[in-house]
Formats: structure tokens, C-alpha cells, sequence
């Protein structure tokens, strides 16, 4: 079943975090995410633990909340003592409704716009993680504007492509985000921050990509990252506080594809770092991290109602269901695969295989191909596992569907999270 939070119980139904995925289905309605929360407190423990015990003291994970952002995400993130990365105002505004430390955020975003910076000031936010020159003369005119003095870390791009699908693979020379060093541009861009007033350069973030299996590409950045700090603190004189190693740890989708060892791969690195700093003589910077996917992935299920069963003779079979592409934009955007089943016949052998379909007027609007399952019929549960990252927080209201809601479970107890959107909210704003 993928992920030790997912079970069969005695009716042959699925569980999530011990709850019977069916019977919360009814009592929702579907579409339905489902959100393991003891899962996500896990997986939060697990990095604060890991990266306490491996790396320099003050090294601290923050949740990428662009994974999965809602209020009730940052009140649980926030007890567990993570930070957080947001990258719009939209993803601030939200936090702060949840009463989270602005000084516990790091804010991103390649292109801030001048609403953000001011924004982001007036929230306190820990740390502006500074995409570009622009960026960098707006927010120390803005800080100077306001007689302070913020807190940055440069978003350097270190050339290292992890193997990733391209369009998440953000930390190669050709990105749309940060400085690259290969050009010298990380160079010009730290030397510009030394000068500039209203912002203290504390240190430096990179972001190499996502669904990253093992610890070789985070080994390379920190390499690659330390001897760019080290060049720069002998031509310039800069030691930086922090280093920041972004997200990316893998999340398993489906069987056959591993499960990353969080724990191992932060020891590893930080046995780099040490290695590393001592060899170029620099002091061991604070560790940040950034993990969305790996702390939220797997705490998702998504339940739908099987509306119909379409054979294509010599072709496929088509599933359709109440969803889709507007809930779940992951197969269309990056061909992601995924685990399916029945919920309701959990416990009968996967015979078929499916091309699970959406609801929306578009081919296009896929969940999965060549999905194999229990035989479904109209009225069945298909459930969709680990979609508790980039589904919530990139659906859409494609075709005027509204948007699920979120049930939380805990301890085997649900609760409500996020209502279902209503057709009046679909024209809220509309004149
Ligand atoms: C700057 C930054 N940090 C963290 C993340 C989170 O990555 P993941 O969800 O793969 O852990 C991303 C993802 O795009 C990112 O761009």
C-alpha cells in the first residue's frame, strides 16, 4: 500500500491514517481530500530530529508551503516548530490568519512585486530570499523607506541538474529563478548586497528540483555552494550564517519507485558540510531546508465517485470520474504517475487496467494511463493516493467546478479543514 498510514479494514474498505476512506466519502461527499495530520506531524519530527542531530546547531526545516497551504496547515506546522517558505502574499496572508511566526518564514518568489515587498515588511518576515539585482535595489529602497534593516539570503543557482522531470528542476544554469555562478552573476549579485543599505545578507539558498531519491545531488550542491562561499569570503570577506539547501526530497507514487531515507540523507550531508567547510577553512553555516512534497505527499488520499466504465475495443478503458485535472493538475501538468484503487473492493485483486479520466471539457484532463485496479463500476470510490502535495494548492476552478473539500484525520477521528466551495463562491467576486 505505498505508505505505512494507508490500510484495508474488515470491510475490504481503504483506511487513511485509520479512518475507512469510504465512509468518509459519504459522509463529505466527493470529490474529497483526505489528510493523514499524524502522518504530516511525523514526517515534521522526523527533519527536526534529523537535522538537530546532523547538522550545525540552529539548523532548522521550513515547510514548503507552496506543497499545501491552508490556515489549518500553518496552526499544525507552527506547533511543531517548523518554519515556513511562502512565495506570495497570498501564502502570507494566510499564514499570519493562522497566527504563524512571520520570523519563522523565508519568502521567495522570482519576481516579487513591489505589493509583496512591502507586504513582506510589514509582516516581519524572517528572511527574503532575494531572486535577482531588481529585487534587491526594490527591497532596500523599501527598507530604507522604513528605517529598517531586513534579514536576506541570495537564491543562488548552483548548475546541477538531479535528473528530474525539466519543469521541476529549478537549479540548473537555464532557470528562471536566482543567480547562476557559472556566469558570475551569483558574484556580481553578493558583491551588490554587501553594498546595499537596508538589507543584511546572512547567506545563501539554493534550490536543485524536486522528487529527488538519493542524497548524491544534495552532496554535490553543498560542495558546489561551500566553495562559492568560499571564493567569495576570500575576495570579499563574507562568511555565510546560513545556508539554505532548498526542497526536493522524493516522495514514493507508486510501487517500484523508492521510499527516500530522510534521516540518512541529512546525515550524509551533513557530514559533507563538514568535510567541506574544513577543507576550504570556513566556518559550518545554520542549515535550512525547505521540504514540502516528502512532509505533506503521502498524507494525501483523494476520494472520487466512478460515474462511468468506457471500453475502447483494441484500445483502452476509460474511468470516469467527479473530478480532475481542476483538483488534481498533476498528470496533465507533468505526466506524474500515480497510485489508484476502488476504495469500496480495497481488498479484491487488481485486475484491470484504466485511463482514469476527468469531468472537465478538455482530452487532456487525465489523472493516469494504464492505471491498474479492481474492476469499477458507476457509483464506485476511486481513491487516488498520495496527493496531499501540489493538489490542494494548485487546483483550479476549470470548467466552474468548485473546489473539494479538505477532511482531516487524526488518531482514526475526522474533521473538517476546508469546506467545499459553493457555486456562489464561483461568482463571489463577479459583477
Ligand atoms: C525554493 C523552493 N523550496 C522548496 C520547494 C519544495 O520542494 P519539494 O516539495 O520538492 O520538497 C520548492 C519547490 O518547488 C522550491 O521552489
Amino acid at each position: 500500500m505505498l505508505h505505512d498510514n494507508y490500510g484495508i479494514n474488515e470491510k475490504g474498505h481503504l483506511t487513511v491514517g485509520g479512518a475507512d476512506a469510504v465512509s468518509l466519502a459519504e459522509k463529505y461527499g466527493t470529490p474529497l481530500y483526505i489528510l493523514d495530520t499524524d502522518e504530516i506531524r511525523a514526517k515534521c519530527r522526523e527533519y527536526k530530529n534529523a537535522m538537530r542531530e546532523y547538522l550545525p546547531e540552529g539548523s532548522m526545516p521550513f515547510f514548503a508551503s507552496k506543497a499545501l497551504s491552508f490556515v489549518g496547515i500553518y496552526r499544525l506546522i507552527n506547533e511543531e516548530g517548523l518554519g515556513s517558505d511562502i512565495v506570495s502574499s497570498g501564502e502570507m496572508y494566510t499564514a499570519m490568519k493562522a497566527g504563524f511566526p512571520m520570523e519563522k518564514t523565508c519568502f521567495h518568489g522570482n519576481n516579487k512585486t513591489d505589493e509583496d515587498i512591502e507586504n513582506g515588511l510589514s509582516a516581519g518576515v524572517g528572511y527574503f530570499v532575494v531572486d535577482n539585482t531588481e529585487e534587491l535595489q526594490a527591497l532596500g529602497e523599501a527598507a530604507c523607506r522604513r528605517g529598517v534593516v531586513q534579514d536576506i539570503l541570495l537564491r543562488i543557482t548552483p548548475g546541477i541538474d538531479p535528473h528530474t522531470f525539466a519543469a521541476v528542476n529549478t537549479g540548473r544554469v537555464d532557470s528562471k529563478f536566482g543567480s547562476p555562478i557559472a556566469t558570475g552573476a551569483a558574484e556580481s549579485i553578493v558583491a551588490r548586497a554587501l553594498s546595499t543599505e537596508g538589507v543584511r545578507l546572512c547567506g545563501y539558498h539554493c534550490h536543485i528540483g524536486s522528487q529527488i531519491f538519493e542524497a548524491d545531488p544534495f552532496l554535490r550542491a553543498v560542495g558546489i555552494m561551500v566553495d562559492f562561499a568560499a571564493d567569495i569570503r576570500n575576495k570579499y570577506g563574507f562568511s555565510p550564517a546560513i545556508l539554505n539547501l532548498g526542497g526536493g526530497f522524493g516522495v514514493r507514487y507508486y510501487d517500484g519507485q523508492d521510499e527516500p531515507d530522510i534521516t540518512g540523507m541529512i546525515k550524509l550531508t551533513g557530514e559533507r558540510l563538514g568535510e567541506k567547510c574544513a577543507e576550504r577553512d570556513i566556518p559550518a553555516p545554520v542549515v535550512f531546508m525547505e521540504p514540502g512534497r516528502s512532509i505533506v505527499g503521502a498524507a494525501g488520499v483523494t476520494v472520487y465517485t466512478v460515474g462511468s466504465v468506457k471500453e475502447i475495443p483494441g484500445f483502452r478503458s476509460y474511468v470516469s470520474i467527479d473530478g480532475g485535472m481542476p483538483d488534481d493538475p498533476r498528470y496533465a501538468l507533468y505526466a506524474s504517475r500515480y497510485t489508484a484503487l476502488i476504495a469500496n473492493k480495497a481488498d479484491e485483486p487488481c485486475t484491470e487496467e484504466y485511463t482514469v479520466a476527468g469531468r472537465c471539457c478538455e482530452s487532456g484532463d487525465l489523472i493516469g494511463e494504464g492505471m491498474r485496479m479492481q474492476k469499477a463500476e458507476r457509483g464506485d470510490k476511486l481513491a487516488v493516493l498520495v496527493t496531499g502535495a501540489y493538489n490542494y494548492s494548485m487546483a483550479s476552478n476549470y470548467n466552474r467546478i468548485p473546489r473539494p473539500p479538505i477532511v482531516t484525520v487524526s488518531d482514526g477521528k475526522d474533521a473538517l479543514a476546508v469546506k467545499r466551495e459553493s457555486y456562489e463562491d464561483l461568482i463571489r467576486n463577479e459583477f
